[in-house]
C-alpha cells in the first residue's frame, strides 16, 4: 500500500539506560535497559498495567523518567536542555484514539505539523500531506473530515500525520485496539509496510500474530521490568519464564 519506498531518510537507534519511573509509591518502570537498532521494529507486549504506555511516553517526553537516560540516535531525549519541540518532531507517536482535529480535513490534519513545527510554507506542507496520505492509501480522502472516515482510515491519517514530520522513530500505542475488528487489518498492513522501511518502530500491541510476523524484536514487560526479549520465534514460541508462559496462555497467538 505504501507507494514511495525510502521516504524516511533519517533513522536512529533507541537506547534506554537504567530508566525508572514511579507514580506515587508505585514503580511503573523498573531499571529498563534496552537497545533497539536503527530501522528495526520492536513489539512491546505485556499485561495491562505492565508499563508499555509509560515506556513509550518517556521516549517522546510525554512523561519524564525519575532516573536513567533515553537516547534516540545522538539526541538524549531525557536531557531537559533539548527543546521539547525537537523531541516531538524527531519522534512520532500514534495513539489508540487517533486524536485528529475534527474540524480539519485529513490534509490539514497532516500538514499542520510540517507547517507549524517544520516551518514549511503552506504549499509545500500541503504537498507533503498529500504525499503521506497517498503513502497510507488515502490520497482520495484528502478533503474529508475525520468524522467522514472510518476508524481505520482515521488511524491511517494519524500515521500519515506522524510520517509528515519525517521522524527518526515512530511509536505506536495499541494503534488498533479502538477499532472494529474488520478495520484492524488495513492499519496493520500500513504498519507492516512501514516496518520494511528505514525507520525505527516501537509498537505496544496485543496483536500477537502481527508481532510474530513483523517484529525483529519482541520485548515482554511485566511489572515494569523486561522479563524476556528476543526475536519473535524465540520469545513467542519458546518462552522461558513462568510469567511470559502464563501471559501467552491468556492471549490469542
Ligand atoms: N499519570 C499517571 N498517574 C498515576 N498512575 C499512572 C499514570 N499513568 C499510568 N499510571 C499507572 O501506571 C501503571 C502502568 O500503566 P501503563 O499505562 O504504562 O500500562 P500499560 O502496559 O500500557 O497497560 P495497558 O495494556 O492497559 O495499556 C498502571 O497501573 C497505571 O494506572
Ligand atoms: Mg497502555
Amino acid at each position: 500500500m505504501i507507494q514511495e519506498a525510502g521516504e524516511t531518510s533519517l533513522t536512529s537507534d533507541i537506547r534506554f539506560e537504567h530508566v525508572s519511573k514511579s507514580f506515587g509509591r508505585r514503580r511503573i518502570l523498573d531499571d529498563i535497559n534496552l537497545l533497539l537498532p536503527a530501522g528495526t521494529t520492536t513489539c512491546l507486549i505485556g499485561p495491562s498495567g505492565s508499563g508499555k504506555t509509560t515506556l513509550l511516553r518517556c521516549v517522546n517526553r510525554l512523561e519524564t523518567p525519575d532516573s536513567g537516560r533515553i537516547f534516540v540516535g545522538a539526541i538524549e531525549v531525557t536531557d531537559p536542555h533539548i527543546p521539547l519541540s525537537q523531541v516531538r518532531s524527531e519522534i512520532g507517536i500514534v495513539f489508540q484514539n487517533f486524536n485528529l482535529f475534527p474540524h480539519l480535513s485529513a490534509a490539514d490534519n497532516v500538514s499542520l505539523g510540517p507547517r507549524v513545527v517544520r516551518k514549511l510554507p503552506q504549499s509545500e506542507a500541503t504537498e507533503e500531506a498529500l504525499r503521506q496520505l497517498e503513502r497510507v492509501g488515502l490520497g482520495q480522502f484528502a478533503a474529508s473530515r475525520p468524522l467522514q472516515l472510518s476508524g481505520g482510515q482515521q488511524q491511517r491519517v494519524a500515521i500519515a500525520r506522524a510520517l509528515a514530520m519525517k521522524p527518526r522513530a515512530l511509536l505506536f500505542d495499541e494503534p488498533t485496539s479502538a477499532l472494529d475488528p474488520e478495520l484492524v487489518h488495513e492499519v496493520l498492513e500500513v504498519m507492516e509496510d512501514l516496518s520494511r522501511e528505514e525507520i525505527t518502530l516501537i509498537v505496544a500491541t496485543h496483536e500477537m500474530r502481527f508481532a510474530q510476523r513483523v517484529a525483529d524484536n519482541v520485548v515482554f514487560l511485566d511489572g515494569g521490568q523486561i522479563v524476556e526479549q528476543g526475536p519473535p520465534q524465540q520469545v513467542l514460541t519458546s518462552p522461558t519464564s513462568t510469567r511470559l508462559k502464563s501471559f501467552l496462555s491468556r492471549v490469542n497467538l
